[in-house]
This record gives structure tokens, C-alpha cells and sequence, in this order.
């Protein structure tokens, strides 16, 4: 790891702070996902919740937490005394009460005693992966669970209290049409929950259909991914959900607050393996590796790799980057506030282009994407990555 000598940015002190839990453990690895997790036994779960607590005590926690997300892997694979016993160790870090606090859950481990113990400790909200209600799309996806399973773990949720659920679903997977699609969105609103969020399937390096993906079992199709966008954002709107992000929709009321403050570059503390953090002048990712994440901290040293600064332009950059894939877009008066010596005139080349070719609206200071921009975001994005990267090589 290269420490930094110099830290250039301290970030402002009235910024949000998040705490993100990456909790390793699946019960097996989805055909398509490549977040760090591994099958646990016993002592690798002790060794996780004795390493969180070592690392929760290197952290110089100087402002109350506003938000928390644990995350995986599967959070809900832990017994319900692990699930306590992790709680209880980072809550008595927040400092106050946070506003938020989603455990994400497989619907195959929602229990009732898991969620008690959860309602306990003061989560406020759950996120649940269904991904799909139909069998064959669930085991396209190697994806352990059953259509009933996601309705009774849902059924579950409510009845322990949850008065705030968002479901996860995935398109443009292989063997799925648009009807099939569409009756996947109808399925999981007809259940109701405050909040939906629809990724597009990527093919991450080293994923089973990755693999697939470069014997050419499966293919890429972009047209039909981005009539899908279209389709999906039409559906959600008419049923009442409010797109925030380009994959995130809500009831009025239930962005994901600590997503939301991610996105608007604030500071959150990562604990647990391959968890990122933005903070205190600094981000970086911790080892991606249980036993060696395990190992620096019983050094008594942080686990992060790749720790970089936060430097005004970088900051500016993300700002721009994730700002520009929420609905709100980005306020480029404050953002041109905060950060003065950033290059300006690149970023207002773009902007100027993007408002031209009708991707982007430009109104007061407030810049957001068009439904054409939000379904070429990834590419915008870029633009503006590269935008930064000319000015700031001269
Ligand atoms: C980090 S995963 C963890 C959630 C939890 N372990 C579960 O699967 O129920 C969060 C969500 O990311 C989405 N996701 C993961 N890998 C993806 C991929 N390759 N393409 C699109 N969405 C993906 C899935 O919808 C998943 O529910
Ligand atoms: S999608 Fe969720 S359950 Fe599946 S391997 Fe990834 S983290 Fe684990």
C-alpha cells in the first residue's frame, strides 16, 4: 500500500457521514457477481467479527454517523447472535442515532429471528435481492432461491416491522424478453415496497457468465438494453415510483439516504473486507482478501489498499460523474464554489455540447441529464473523465 504524505484536502466538517459494512459470506457465488464473498466456516466468521471490531478501533470517528449499509455478500447469513454481536460493535461507534440504517438479505436467509434481532439493534431498512420471480431466470443466474421464497421472506420483512423495503431486480439477462422483464417489474410492485432498484446485468471479469459471455453462449445486446431502460422507466413512473438514479426508483420520501450521500461525494467509513472508504481527506478500498485484510489489522495497521487523496479535482470529477446519474443532476454554482482552481473551462465545453445535442438541461446553475443522456450515462460519464484528465495533464 502507498501511504499518502500528502493529505491536500480535508474534507469540510458539516459533510454526511456514512458507514458501509461489507459482510463476506455467501452461501455460493451467483452466476454473475464478482463482490468479494467466500463460503464460511466458523472460525473465518469469528476472525471477521474480531477483525471489524480491530479495525472499528483504529478509526478516529470524529462526527456522528448519519447513515449505515451493510452490505455483502449476504449480511443474512450470520447467526443471530453474530448479527447482534456486529451490531452492537459499530452502533457503539455512531455517535447518535443514525438516519438510516439498510441491511441488505438474500430472501433465503430471512428469518424471523434474524429479523428481530435487526429491529432490535435499530435498523430501519431492508434491501432485499429477488433479481427475478421466474425460475428459469433465477437459475440463469445461478441464483439460490424460488419465487415462493422471496414471497415469504417479504411477507416476513412486514411483519417484523419494516416500514421501509426496497427490492433488487436485474434485466437484460440471458433467456429474458421484454414481457418477461415487464412481469418481473408488475411482480415485485404489486408487493409494494417503498423502493426498487433495476440493474442492467454487466458481465464482471471472472464470473461464470462472464465466462459464458467470452465463449459467445451468450451475447451482448445494447439496443435491446436500452429499450429495456426506457420500458422499465416508464412502468415505474406510471406506478408511482420516482426515478432518483439511473438504477434507483422511490416512494416519495425513501431515496436511500446513504446511497444519495455517496453520489453527492460526502464521506462514509468502510469496514470489513474490500470495503471502500472516503474520508478524512483520503479514499481507498481494504484488502479484498479475509486472511490478509485480518492479518494487517492484527498489526495493528488499516487494511486499505490504493489510497489516494481527495484532491479538489478528483472530488470534482466524481461529483460530476455520479451527480450527473440522479435525476437531480448536479449544481455546478456550488460545485465551482467548493472547488475554484478546478478546470473550469473543459467542464463548460461539455456542458455547453451536452445541453446542444439535447442530452443534458442546463437550468439556473443546476445541470441534469435527459432521458437520451441517462441512457448513454456510462459514455457521459467518460466525457467527463477524460474532459478533467486533458486539462489537468497540461
Ligand atoms: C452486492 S449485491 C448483494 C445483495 C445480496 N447479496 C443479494 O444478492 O441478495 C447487490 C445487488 O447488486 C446487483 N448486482 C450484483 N452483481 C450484478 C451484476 N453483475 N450486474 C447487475 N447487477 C448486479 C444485484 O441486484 C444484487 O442484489
Ligand atoms: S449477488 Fe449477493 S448472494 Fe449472490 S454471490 Fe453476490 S453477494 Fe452473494
Amino acid at each position: 500500500m502507498s501511504e499518502i504524505k500528502n493529505v491536500q484536502v480535508r474534507a469540510r466538517p458539516t459533510d454526511a457521514l456514512g458507514v458501509y459494512v461489507h459482510v463476506p459470506f455467501c452461501a455460493r457465488t451467483c452466476d454473475y457477481c464478482a463482490f468479494y464473498q467466500v463460503s464460511p466456516t466458523a472460525p473465518m466468521i469469528r476472525q471477521y467479527l474480531d477483525g471489524v471490531a480491530r479495525e472499528a478501533s483504529l478509526i478516529d470517528w470524529i462526527k456522528p454517523v448519519d447513515t449505515v449499509f451493510w452490505g455483502g455478500g449476504t449480511p443474512g447469513l450470520l447467526a443471530p447472535a453474530d448479527l447482534k454481536k456486529l451490531g452492537e460493535m459499530v452502533r457503539a461507534r455512531f455517535g447518535g442515532t443514525p438516519v438510516e440504517w439498510s441491511v441488505e438479505l438474500a430472501p433465503a436467509s430471512v428469518t424471523e429471528a434474524r429479523l428481530a434481532v435487526l429491529r432490535e439493534l435499530g435498523v430501519t431498512r431492508i434491501s432485499m435481492g429477488a433479481q427475478s420471480f421466474q425460475p428459469e431466470l433465477l437459475s440463469a443466474l445461478g441464483r439460490p432461491h424460488t419465487r415462493e421464497q422471496i414471497l415469504r421472506a417479504y411477507e416476513r420483512i412486514r411483519a417484523a416491522g419494516f416500514a421501509n423495503v426496497n427490492i433488487d431486480l436485474m434485466f437484460a439477462l440471458p433467456g429474458q424478453d421484454e414481457a418477461a422483464w415487464l412481469a418481473d417489474v408488475r411482480e415485485a410492485v404489486a408487493l409494494a415496497p417503498e423502493h426498487l432498484s433495476t440493474y442492467c446485468l454487466t458481465f464482471e471479469e471472472d464470473t461464470a457468465l462472464w465466462v459464458k459471455l467470452s465463449e459467445g453462449k451468450v451475447k451482448l445486446d445494447p439496443e435491446r438494453e436500452a429499450q429495456l431502460y426506457e420500458k422499465t422507466w416508464e412502468q415505474l413512473n406510471a406506478a408511482g415510483y420516482a426515478q432518483y438514479e439511473i438504477s434507483n426508483f422511490a416512494r416519495s420520501g425513501h431515496q436511500c439516504l446513504h446511497n444519495l450521500n455517496t453520489w453527492r461525494m460526502q464521506e462514509w467509513i468502510g469496514l470489513g473486507p474490500s470495503a471502500a472508504s472516503q474520508y478524512a481527506g483520503w479514499r481507498g478500498t481494504n484488502i479484498d482478501d479475509l486472511a490478509a485484510w485480518d492479518e494487517k489489522l492484527g498489526r495493528g495497521e488499516r487494511a486499505t489498499e490504493d489510497r489516494t487523496a481527495l484532491t479538489p479535482d478528483l472530488l470534482l470529477e466524481d461529483a460530476l460523474v455520479f451527480g450527473l446519474r440522479m435525476n437531480e443532476g448536479v449544481d455546478l454554482a456550488a460545485l465551482r464554489a467548493n472547488h475554484p482552481r478546478a478546470p473550469w473551462a473543459a467542464v463548460d465545453q461539455l456542458v455547453e455540447r451536452l445541453a446542444t445535442e439535447g442530452l443534458a438541461t442546463l437550468r439556473d446553475s443546476r445541470l441534469a441529464l435527459t432521458l437520451r443522456g441517462r441512457l448513454i450515462a456510462d459514455a457521459i460519464g467518460t466525457e467527463v473523465m477524460s474532459a478533467m484528465e486533458e486539462k489537468l495533464s497540461v
